[in-house]
């Protein structure tokens, strides 16, 4: 069983400047949604209700945003806006969330060993806020709860990109598991290869589902691509003992994290709630 979900979210978001110098990047809304609330919601669907966010200098609205605020609920009670309210007061009702600080930035394994605090000795899942996942029939990360009970192993989710796209993204090479067209056993994976040294053009998006042995191994991962602790080389280890997954998932993925892929998800979403 999945419980915790780990939302690492110190990041600057220094490609939204300056909308991100005093708002986390991660609150930055999809209509009328923060980046963030989707993730949760993902997470819920998934069956998990332990929020734990790795959260830094600047980010206190995270906090907030998974509070009651009380002015404001008395101010709209009973009016027509109440309902707008609905979706974000049945998550607070639903989890728990916990925080703690990344202080110095070094890097997207160094931030999920810096959860280990939050989630302790248990497989958990990891979700990126700015890559935006959709699926009506099922949630990303309840497909790859799905895997990570068949395997018993750390799982990625991946997509296929352009190939003069794999300097964004870790990428993997893997032999596809027999009589499957969706799952991979990783053979190896890089850190943002420049596309004439990248393995496929299989990349990993902001999914994982990692078993706890992958702290101990962070701990000794040295800093790697852009200098930073990167959890794709502390994956590499799991993965040559056979012990990592690639799962192709079904649906949508926005990289919100860039300008041109928050336009359209925002377009996307809009164009679904119209009638
Ligand atoms: C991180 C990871 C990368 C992964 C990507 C998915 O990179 O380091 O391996 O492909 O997330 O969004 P970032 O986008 O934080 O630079």
């Amino acid at each position: 069983m999945i419980k915790k979900c780990l939302f690492p979210a110190a990041g600057y978001g220094t490609r939204f400047l300056p909308a991100t110098k005093a708002t986390p990047k991660e609150m930055l809304p999809i209509l009328t949604k923060p980046l963030i609330q989707y993730g949760v919601e993902e997470a819920v669907l998934a069956g998990i209700n332990t929020i734990a966010v790795v959260s830094g200098r600047g980010k206190r609205a995270i906090e907030d945003h998974f509070d009651i605020s009380y002015e404001l609920e008395h101010q709209i009670k009973g009016g027509s806006k109440e309902v707008l309210l609905d979706e974000i007061r049945a998550l607070i009702t639903k989890c728990t969330f916990s925080y703690t600080r990344q202080v110095e930035m070094k890097g997207l394994g160094h931030a999920i060993l810096t959860g280990e605090t939050l989630i302790g000795n248990e497989p958990f899942a990891v979700v990126l806020a700015d890559d935006l996942c959709h699926n009506d029939d099922k949630g990303v990360l309840s497909q790859m709860i799905d895997v990570y009970e068949k395997y018993q192993c750390s799982v990625v989710a991946i997509e296929e990109v352009p190939m003069d796209q794999t300097n964004k993204y870790g990428v993997i090479a893997g032999k596809l598991v027999d009589g499957t067209d969706d799952t991979y056993r990783i053979t190896d994976m890089v850190e943002k290869p420049d596309p004439k040294d990248a393995p496929s053009n299989l990349a990993i998006i902001g999914r994982y589902i990692l078993t706890p042995d992958i702290f101990d191994i962070l701990r000794e991962t040295k800093a790697g691509k852009g200098g930073e602790i990167q959890i794709t080389d502390a994956l590499l280890e799991q993965a040559k003992q056979g012990k990592v997954i690639a799962f192709k998932f079904k649906g949508k993925r926005f990289d919100c994290g860039s300008v041109d892929g928050f336009v359209e998800a925002t377009n996307w979403f809009y164009d679904r709630m119209k009638p």
